[in-house]
């Protein structure tokens, strides 16, 4: 695309604008689409928190991404440095730091988990291409999940090996070649979710398992559950801690941040919904519990690998995928901490990655033991609403439910209120003056009362 581009004068930013989308995609799609989301989709009860999600994508995920975007673009730099430098109204522009300080604290607490359940995902790579689904029953593919979970040291040796591939592409710095893999790669996993939905609807309970994901059922959605979509629709487009401001940093000038915030949204939303149509009619056809947690996609999908023509290849082939979107997103993870490790220490690359990765990945020991040694220990025990979280639990919760949808919330105010309205207008122009405007009353007005609502109602 290189080529063209510079053949094509008139379009010389063509190949940007998609390579921004690929990595926005890359760091978007993840596990949060196809474990995560099933999972809390199942957990909270389906329709219901599926279209406050959906309204929360719409009226904070999208204009809190071109919000970031744009600070990105704008300022140029480091997330930090960009903000001080914009923060043209504010005479102490040195207190907005604090958000670049919570998002990097973030990373490094989603990635500890994350890294685990990548390790999931990779040790199912072995089981699918080792025939161990073929003709299993629901309750021996159970069983399997279960084995795992309950030993420590297969869990570790898995998330050492995912935390290990993620150090090795971020030391060396390679991650513009992962956008081209992300370009060939992506289709193939959308593809592949095709083929699940295909086995899904050939099951007997194809329509209860799509009308659990789209019949709005508001008695059974708790207040838990809206800011559980709410936090949700900031992890799934990794907002609220500068990645998507990193990214915006390198997004030529005239392409419209709008369209591509949208697209890069729409692209998500469609994965996890996908995953979502794939799944539950499986829970529903097995008699498994839509609410049984984060096991969910590890106890169904098997089930269906098992039982189709071809599941082996296909198994083994989505679970590299998996894994593939995992590391993508991992990576948009660790970067930051170790951009952020350069500047403050000036130790080289490879050091930094190291130091980074490797206390990730020790941190990431907490998340493993909560999965069996430690499932009992409760550390805020005291708190009713936090009686039964693990650690894992807990570090799952304060990050998506707590800290990405506060850092959201000052980078709306931040747009909104004090960056230069030129500078606003400038970046976000939609060609047309009526449309800046609707954007500004909901990044100023609707988008931060949203968030706050949601964190108000939880409260009381
Ligand atoms: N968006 C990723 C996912 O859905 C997770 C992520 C969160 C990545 C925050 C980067 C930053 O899996
Ligand atoms: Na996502």
């Amino acid at each position: 695309a290189g080529t063209q581009a510079g053949a094509n004068a008139a379009h010389p930013m063509w190949s940007s604008r998609l390579a921004f989308i690929l990595a926005a995609s890359g760091s978007a799609v993840g596990l949060g689409n196809i474990w995560k989301f099933p999972y809390i989709t199942g957990e909270n009860g389906g329709g219901a928190f599926v279209l406050v999600y959906l309204v929360c994508i719409a009226l904070i995920g999208i204009p809190i991404m071109m919000a970031e975007v744009a600070i990105g673009r704008r300022g140029g730099r480091s997330p930090i440095n960009s903000m001080r430098q914009l923060a043209q109204r504010d005479g102490r522009s040195k207190r907005w730091a604090w958000i670049g300080g919570m998002g990097m604290l973030s990373s490094y607490l989603i990635l500890s988990f994350y890294s685990v359940i990548g390790g999931w995902a990779l040790a199912y790579v072995g089981k699918s291409a080792g025939g161990l689904f073929v003709g299993a029953s629901t309750e021996q593919i159970g069983a399997q999940f279960g084995a795992l979970l309950s030993d420590p040291y297969s869990l570790l040796l898995w998330h050492s090996v995912f935390m290990a591939l993620v150090i090795m592409i971020v030391a060396r710095g390679v991650t513009a070649g992962m956008e081209k893999a992300i370009n060939i790669l992506m289709p193939l996993l959308f593809v592949l979710l095709l083929v699940m939905v295909g086995y899904a609807l050939s099951t007997d309970r194809f329509a209860d398992g799509i009308s659990f994901l789209f019949t709005p059922d508001f008695s059974k959605l708790s207040t838990e559950g809206v800011l559980t979509a709410l936090g949700h629709a900031f992890f799934t487009l990794s907002l609220g801690m500068g990645v998507m401001m990193a990214y915006g940093s390198y997004l030529p000038k005239h392409v419209s941040i709008a369209k591509t915030a949208v697209t890069v949204s729409v692209v998500d939303t469609v994965v996890a919904l996908l995953a979502g149509m794939a799944i539950f009619p499986i829970v529903f056809s097995s008699g498994l519990e839509p609410g049984a947690g984060p096991g969910l996609i590890f106890n169904t999908l098997p089930i269906a690998f098992g039982q189709m023509p071809g599941g082996v290849l296909f198994g083994t082939l989505f679970f590299i995928l998996l894994v593939v979107a995992a590391v993508t997103s991992a990576i948009s993870l660790l970067e930051p901490v170790v951009e952020w490790f350069e500047e403050q220490k000036g130790y080289s690359r490879l050091r930094c990655t190291l130091v980074g990765g490797i206390s990730i990945w020790a941190l990431g020991l907490l998340t493993i033991l909560s999965l069996n040694a430690w499932s009992g220990f409760h550390p805020l025990g005291f708190i009713a609403r936090f009686a039964d979280k693990t650690i894992f639990d807990l570090l799952d919760y304060a990050t998506a439910n707590l800290m990405m949808p506060l850092g959201g919330f000052f980078i709306a105010l931040f747009v909104g209120w004090f960056m230069s309205k030129q500078a606003a207008e400038n970046e976000l122009s939609f060609g047309n003056p009526l449309a800046f405007k609707l954007f500004m009353f909901v990044l100023r007005f609707i988008t931060p009362a949203a968030v706050l609502l949601v964190f108000v109602y939880n409260l009381i």
